[in-house]
């Protein structure tokens, strides 16, 4: 695993410029849409309550770095030098560019947020579903095929992904820098949902039918995993101010799959694109 700092080189993002989240930034503005938090915070007066919304764009931006780069950017290089899918490896090579990209604003978003908002105490120990996705890779590695589990999240991940965004941007009086970021990000992520979807049938073609059965597998695995709620973060945001996080069940903030009942949909369709197999139509 990389380390962040060593990934990630400033001179290479010139368009990061355009973000510029101290100059931009209003006290007024909520930091993250309000209806994306759980609701035991409402009780907090309404200038700690901006706090909190603070709090929860802060735990966006660290679980977008976390999943980029301990699953996305390594598979990416990995799929740039698997031979079934090397004929796109300049195109995989850039998702590893932008997810660097998305990294630094991140992290960019992350330190002005902690110093608006007087947050640069608050550490998250835990980002539940980096946790859970690492058991999975963990699990698979124990039975010999981590590299190809690590491959399965991040297919997984990238051909999600894009559902997560319209979820965060249902609130447009967050701060403009904000959701100016979160729309920048979108835009890469459906180019990495389209080029995962269109590459990936001759990769999964290329695996025994028992790596295949285990690439099916991992994504279910993924799919659960990332439908555990934010149950490591709300309580330490409510611990920091003081209040106690009754296990409400919220959508997570950055998995893009929000709840069990859909993962039997989403597995099987991701199981049929991988066959070249059209979705079915959606039932009225
Ligand atoms: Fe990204
Ligand atoms: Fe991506």
């Amino acid at each position: 695993m990389k380390d962040t700092d060593t990934i990630v080189d400033t001179a290479r993002f010139p368009r990061l410029d355009q973000f510029d989240f101290d100059s931009d930034f209003n006290a007024e503005l909520d930091d993250f849409p309000r209806d994306a938090v759980p609701s035991f915070l409402s009780v907090l007066p309404e200038d700690q309550y901006r706090v909190a919304l603070g709090a929860a764009w802060l735990a966006y931006n660290e679980g977008v770095m976390l999943g980029e780069r301990d699953f996305v950017i390594p598979a990416a290089e990995m799929f740039a030098d698997n031979p079934a899918t090397r004929d796109r490896a300049a195109q995989f090579d850039r998702v590893v560019v932008e997810e660097e990209l998305h990294i630094l604003g991140s992290m960019r978003a992350c330190e002005s947020v902690r110093l608006q908002r007087g947050l640069q105490d608050l550490r998250f120990p835990h980002w539940h579903v980096a946790d859970a996705l690492n058991d999975v890779q963990d699990s698979a590695a124990r039975r010999g095929y981590g590299d190809l589990a690590m491959l399965a999240i991040c297919f997984t991940f990238e051909a999600t992904i894009s559902s997560s965004f319209p979820h965060l941007s249902r609130d447009r009086v967050i701060q403009p820098s904000h959701s100016a970021w979160v729309a920048r990000h979108a835009e890469d992520e459906t180019e990495h949902t389209r080029l995962f979807l269109r590459t990936m049938p001759d990769f999964f073609s290329s695996l025994s039918y028992t790596d295949q059965n285990r690439f099916v597998g991992a994504i279910n695995s993924t799919l659960v995993a990332m439908c555990v709620p934010g149950a490591s973060i709300w309580p330490t945001v409510g611990e920091y101010f003081g209040l106690r996080y009754e296990n409400e069940v919220v959508a997570d903030l950055v998995a893009p799959v929000t709840s069990l009942e859909r993962v039997p949909v989403v597995s099987l369709n991701l199981h049929r694109a991988l066959l070249r197999q059209p979705a079915p139509e959606p039932k009225e």
